[in-house]
């Protein structure tokens, strides 16, 4: 018969949990679940918080979501609603303020290595993996992305942009474009050029305003997304 002894005991515990609550804790959270009251999210909220690398005022996500928190940096006023998977090992998610997401958003900030012959994918470590398979991807700010759009690695979306329902976003999306459709493309901008510059007088300070000769040049590019290597300058955080 095996013998358990307490050094066992405490180590397998260790193991099964690796972010040890204390029972006290729990007892409080399964008071207000109990209660009815919405309540223990907050509770979470305030607990999961500080696991992000970065965030600012009035940040709000489900604390039911996936993330890797310490790859993610989030600016102020940014909701991100409805179990979001935000999931980074080895780059960044940055995300500008005043951001909102609907519900079920996806951002996957790497790839596995699928180019291996000989082994199967399950096989390749993490630590195998090169730097071309994780990019960092960057939400800038004002913007809106949709119910369950997935946001892949290397991706930029910027400032004032919407990304629409169920777009899965491959390639990096200029500001204030509208892109939908998988893969995304920008089908239309929010407002002509003199109306984004009027929009930004209002919240930007004159150093943090878009130009007009850049935001021309963008528009009159090729359209749609932007290729990873050709980013637009971003000012988020
Ligand atoms: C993209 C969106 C913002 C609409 O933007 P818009 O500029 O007003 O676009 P329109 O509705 O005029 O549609 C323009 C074209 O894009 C298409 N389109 C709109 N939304 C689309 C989407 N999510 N996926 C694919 N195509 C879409 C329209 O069918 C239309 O196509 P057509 O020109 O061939 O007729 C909206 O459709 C959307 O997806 N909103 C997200 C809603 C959401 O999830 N909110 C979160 C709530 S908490």
């Amino acid at each position: 018969m095996e013998v358990r002894t307490r050094t066992w005991r405490r180590r397998t515990a260790a193991k099964a949990n690796p972010f040890p609550v204390s029972p006290r804790l729990i007892a409080i959270l399964r008071r207000l679940y109990e209660s009815g009251s919405s309540r223990w999210l907050s509770l979470l909220i305030v607990l999961y918080r500080p696991r992000f690398a970065a965030y600012g005022k009035h940040f709000w996500f489900d604390p039911m979501g996936d993330y890797t928190f310490s790859t993610i940096s989030v600016g102020a006023d940014v909701q991100l609603n409805g179990r979001p998977c935000l999931i980074a090992s080895r780059s960044r998610i940055v995300i500008g303020s005043h951001v909102m997401f609907g519900p079920g958003v996806t951002i996957i900030g790497g790839n596995h290595r699928i180019d291996v012959v000989g082994r199967f994918m399950t096989s390749i470590r993490e630590e195998e993996k090169r730097p071309e398979d994780d990019h960092e991807v960057a939400i800038e700010d004002d913007v809106s992305v949709g119910t369950r759009a997935v946001i892949l690695s290397g991706v930029r979306i910027g400032r004032g942009a919407v990304v629409g329902a169920g777009a899965v976003v491959t390639k990096s999306v200029l500001p204030y474009g509208t892109a939908v459709g998988n893969p995304a493309r920008v089908r239309r901008f929010r407002w002509d050029v003199d109306t984004i510059i009027e929009h930004e007088r209002c919240p930007y300070p004159e150093d943090r305003r878009l130009k007009r000769e850049d935001i021309e040049a963008w528009r009159s590019g090729p359209g749609g997304p932007t290729p990873r290597q050709n980013q637009p300058p971003g000012n988020h955080l």
